[in-house]
């Protein structure tokens, strides 16, 4: 193990039972309240989105935003949010996708990605995968390539890897 990851662990809280009964929630409140930590995971977000050769951060409702908004700051490129059905105010595109009872709409300003830019999606989780390919899908149909998913933590267990690789076509996904 890395000494960055050491100390990312060392700052994601378990709580059971959150936000309902059997899910053992991954609290990421105290990295962010520790600026050693903080630092450390947008420098290794940023690197990512140099190696990769993107041109904009796209972050994920809602601790995506948290973490890629920095992100975006350091690499010195655009932030954009890709938000839940209803919140964007301008012309979107959006995106649904099933969730394990239901479904889920994402969505993105139209204006804000084009056929010249390489996207790095950045989010705090990958677990089912379903939110991570839907933006992918969202990035594809504005016409613009994805440079690839970083995620802080991957929850193996629920299978997202590979349903997200096969989205990707080679891009990387990277899990801190
Ligand atoms: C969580 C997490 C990811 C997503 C991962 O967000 O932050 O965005 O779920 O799950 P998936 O891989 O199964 O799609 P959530 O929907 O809880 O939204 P929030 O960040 O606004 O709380």
């Amino acid at each position: 193990m890395t000494d960055l990851t050491t100390l990312l662990l060392s700052r994601i809280r378990d709580v059971a039972d959150h936000p309902e009964p059997g899910v053992m929630f991954k609290d990421i409140t105290p990295l962010l309240a520790d600026p050693a930590a903080f630092t450390a995971l947008t420098d290794a977000f940023a690197e990512m989105a140099g190696r990769t050769g993107a041109t904009k951060i796209v972050g994920l409702e809602a601790r995506g935003f948290i973490l890629g908004a920095p992100v975006a700051v350091r690499a010195g490129l655009g932030f954009i949010p890709v938000r839940k059905a209803g919140k964007l105010p301008g012309a979107t595109l959006s995106q649904s996708y099933d969730l394990e009872y239901g479904s889920a709409e994402i969505e993105v300003h139209a204006e804000d990605l084009s056929a010249d830019d390489r996207v790095l999606v950045v989010d705090d989780v990958l677990a089912t995968g379903g939110t991570a390919e839907a933006s992918i899908q969202l990035i594809h149909r504005a016409g613009a390539e994805v440079a690839g998913v970083a995620v802080l933590m991957e929850l193996s267990f629920l299978d997202g890897r590979p349903r997200l690789e096969a989205a990707l076509d080679g891009a990387p996904l990277e899990a801190l």
